[in-house]
């Protein structure tokens, strides 16, 4: 049984961009998720495209010492051979340190069907290259069909697009993933950053002594299931985010942001 942080660390453009490796910034990256880790936030996305790798060898070091580091990473096999998923979830493993708490691809590849990548993620798992294995960038149906057509293991966990700006699974992703259990992990959190600029957001953290950002991810962790991934570069932003958990906001603001983002469901 593993507690699951309330916030989750993202690694999109440490290391690199998608395929392409830098190490221009390794100290700060590294130096920005070692705090994370740290601070509690124990849960960290990432993806064998993340700087083609390097993101999971910079989790790998800022990790180093740190137990029960939970680590979501994801592939991009072209086919759904199972030697070839086989392989990058072994190189995964070998460049994080550990294998992945939660494996998953980035999408269901072209040709293929959702059942296609339930059926050889089960295979990884029970072959022992993660601990579970979960879903990205799925609709309702495909989510629906995932659920039925897994013979042995359901999926752990789903990741879509989900903000405060972005609430479109409202509607009937995360519904479902509550009622089935999964975990649910919202990344883009913060509309690439677009939620640090919100008036109504920045008036309400002043009354708390908050930032918009802290205001918004307090208001996620009141959905059930819900796991906002946050991107973790710089050390200051992550101290940022690990202090928007430990305390609530009132009932009535959370109503109020609520209503404001209500829009967001319906037009996205
Ligand atoms: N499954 C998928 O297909 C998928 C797709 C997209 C993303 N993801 C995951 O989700 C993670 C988060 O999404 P994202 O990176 O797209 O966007 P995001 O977390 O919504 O926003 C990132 C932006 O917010 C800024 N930021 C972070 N903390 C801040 C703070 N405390 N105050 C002000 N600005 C702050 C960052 O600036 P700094 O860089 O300066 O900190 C960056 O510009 C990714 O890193 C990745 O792990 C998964």
């Amino acid at each position: 049984m593993w507690c699951v942080p309330e916030i989750g660390l993202g690694t999109f453009g440490i290391g690199g961009d998608f395929w392409r490796r830098d190490d221009s910034n390794d100290f700060e990256w590294v130096r920005a998720l070692r705090r994370g880790f740290e601070l509690g936030l124990r849960l960290v996305d990432t993806s064998e495209l993340y700087g083609d790798g390097h993101a999971e060898e910079l989790i790998k070091i800022a990790a180093s010492g740190v137990e029960e580091v939970l680590v979501v990473s994801k592939i991009h096999p072209t086919t759904l051979e199972p030697e070839e998923v086989f392989k990058r979830l072994s190189r995964s493993a070998e460049r994080l340190g550990r294998r992945p708490w939660i494996a998953m691809l980035h999408w269901v590849p072209a040709g293929y069907t959702i059942c296609d990548v339930v059926k050889v993620l089960e295979a990884a798992v029970a072959r022992g290259l993660a601990d579970h294995y979960g879903l990205s960038n799925v609709t309702h149906s495909q989510l629906a069909s995932a659920l039925t057509c897994a013979k042995k293991l359901q999926p752990a966990a789903v990741e879509n697009r989900y903000s405060l700006r972005y609430r479109r699974d409202e509607l009937d992703v995360l519904p479902l993933a509550q009622r089935e259990g999964l975990l649910y992990l919202g990344y883009s959190a913060l509309e690439r950053g677009a939620l640090a600029l919100d008036p109504l957001l920045g008036s309400i953290g002043r009354r708390y002594e908050k930032s918009a950002v802290q205001i918004a991810l307090n208001w996620y962790t009141k959905i059930p299931n819900v796991v906002p991934v946050v991107k973790a570069s710089n050390a200051r932003h992550v101290e940022e985010i690990a202090q928007s958990i430990g305390w609530e906001i009132k009932e009535e603001d959370w109503k109020l942001i609520d209503k404001q983002f209500y829009i967001y469901r319906l037009q996205y």
